[in-house]
């Protein structure tokens, strides 16, 4: 996809959860034909990965052990991501509660987050992707040239997460208990917390649809990068 001699476009989305990131971040991939990577699902992996391997994941020591022994692999399909840990699918896993519960833990760890920056670093190599998560414009991809921080109010988020899942309406309180709890974990760990990077455009996505949101970032791509030839309708 990449013009020879020619960097492709890096996109960066990252927020806290339920503030509409992976749709976002899949559908201006899809619009721009580029690749995506879901850096989350990432680190649900490797915490299925050392659940399964019975770490106890409160103990930065045995998380550390183990980080560089588990080998991620996230396709970059945006119409269809997939991703396995140690060889095994474990795209529906990774979204269930005990992952849930265990990753703001395992992503805390300053050895873990360096194993998966270097793997992300590698996928993203020249570019033509968007990439999804916590610390991608100020940590991962400083370089990206479109940087954008979606936020939503609480309520809003926990009520796309509870329809994510699949879950009625009398789950959102605590669902959005549950994510509050980890958005403060995410956010006050030393190791590159949830943080705004300087230069990220910040989109509200309280009140608009998700269509529209991928409408809304796809014109903030800059002109003349490598993909924006052939946007489809
Ligand atoms: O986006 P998500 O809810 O699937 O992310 C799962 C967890 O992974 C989240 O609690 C924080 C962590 N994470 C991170 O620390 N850094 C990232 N780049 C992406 C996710």
């Amino acid at each position: 996809m990449t013009k020879a001699g020619v960097v492709g476009v890096v996109i960066a989305v990252d927020g806290p959860s339920g503030s509409g990131k992976s749709t976002t971040a899949r559908g201006v991939a899809s619009r721009l034909g580029l690749r995506y990577l879901d850096t989350g699902a990432m680190y649900r992996a490797l915490t299925w990965a050392m659940l399964r391997r019975g770490v106890d994941v409160d103990d930065a020591t045995a998380v550390t052990a183990v980080a560089a022994d588990v080998v991620i692999e996230p396709g970059t399909d945006p119409v269809a991501p997939t991703i396995t840990a140690d060889g095994v699918d474990v795209a529906v896993p990774i979204r269930g509660p005990a992952v849930t519960r265990a990753v703001s833990s395992v992503s805390a760890v300053p050895a873990v987050r360096a194993a998966l920056v270097e793997l992300q670093r590698r996928i993203i190599g020249s570019g033509d992707i968007v990439v999804e998560g916590r610390d991608i414009g100020s940590v991962v991809a400083p370089e990206a040239q479109l940087k954008i921080f979606l936020v939503a109010d609480a309520t809003a988020r926990a009520a796309r997460r509870t329809a994510e899942l699949g879950g009625s309406n009398d789950l959102v309180a605590s669902t959005q208990q549950d994510m509050e709890r980890r958005d403060r974990l995410d956010s006050s760990r030393p190791a590159s917390p949830l943080r705004r990077a300087v230069d990220a455009v910040v989109v509200d996505t309280t009140d608009m649809t998700l269509d529209e949101v991928v409408a809304h970032v796809v014109a903030l791509v800059p002109a003349g990068s490598a993909t924006t030839e052939g946007v489809a309708p």
